[in-house]
């Protein structure tokens, strides 16, 4: 299977199977995509969605988030848990108010400086309110590019990593940034699970080392004791 047919592929399975009715889709700002990476880094959709309506209406913009005082986005974040997340937004919106007129940054680099903001959420932004040609990397892609490359390597390795990051970078589709990067995660959160794929319904499943393997339930590699 060519590398852009592993993309093609997964758009066509979000057509039908993916999420299309995200609070963050809708409309799709910088801002809001942000906001929704920085909720669903240690949170699952279902919790983040009220918190995040509820977020949005009280502080429907950055300039919003920068004016607001600590106690205000203490209380709309009150639930979510992990609250260094929520200092860093408002720290960074701070940041964005004085060194980029009051928007989040379009360059990688100065969105990577940004407290809160690693590789994987940069790229998730990037992608997903400008369509630019970025990756993402969470625990979700990890696992379903482990599998279909049959890496067994542990991915908390640093060298296993830097091939996750390649391997994503390489089947990066040339346009639909935004579809693809929600396609990558719905795709991981709802069929190559942790637990019992979905391999009869995958869209991969006759291209996919671990399932070729038998492998699956092996793949990604644990921590080594
Ligand atoms: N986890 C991180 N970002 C996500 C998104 N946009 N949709 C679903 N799960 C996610």
């Amino acid at each position: 299977v060519a590398a852009d047919d592993f993309a093609t592929r997964l758009l066509r399975w979000f057509d039908v199977n993916g999420r299309h009715d995200l609070p963050w889709q809708h409309p799709r700002s910088a801002y809001r995509v942000w906001v929704s990476e920085i909720m669903l880094q240690q949170t699952q959709v279902r919790v983040v969605v009220p918190y995040f309506e509820r977020w949005m209406q009280a502080l429907p913009n950055l300039a919003d988030l920068a004016a607001a005082d600590a106690d205000t986005v203490h209380a709309l974040w009150a639930g979510l848990g992990y609250y260094a997340r929520a200092r860093n937004l408002h720290a960074a919106a701070r940041r964005c108010v004085a060194l980029h007129e009051g928007a989040l940054p379009r360059d990688i680099e100065a969105l990577l400086a940004l407290p809160g903001i690693g590789r994987s959420t940069a790229g998730a932004i990037l992608a997903q309110a400008h369509g630019l040609r970025f990756p993402i990397l969470d625990g979700n892609v990890k696992r379903s590019l482990a599998r279909y490359h049959g890496i067994r390597g542990w991915p908390g390795t640093r060298a296993v990593e830097l091939e996750l990051w390649a391997l994503a970078e390489a089947h990066l589709p040339q346009t639909r940034l935004a579809d693809y990067t929600q396609a990558v995660m719905d795709f991981g959160a709802t069929l190559c699970t942790r637990q019992n794929p979905a391999c009869v319904l995958c869209p991969l499943q006759d291209a996919c080392v671990a399932r070729r393997e038998g492998a699956t339930a092996e793949i990604p590699a644990p921590k080594p004791a």
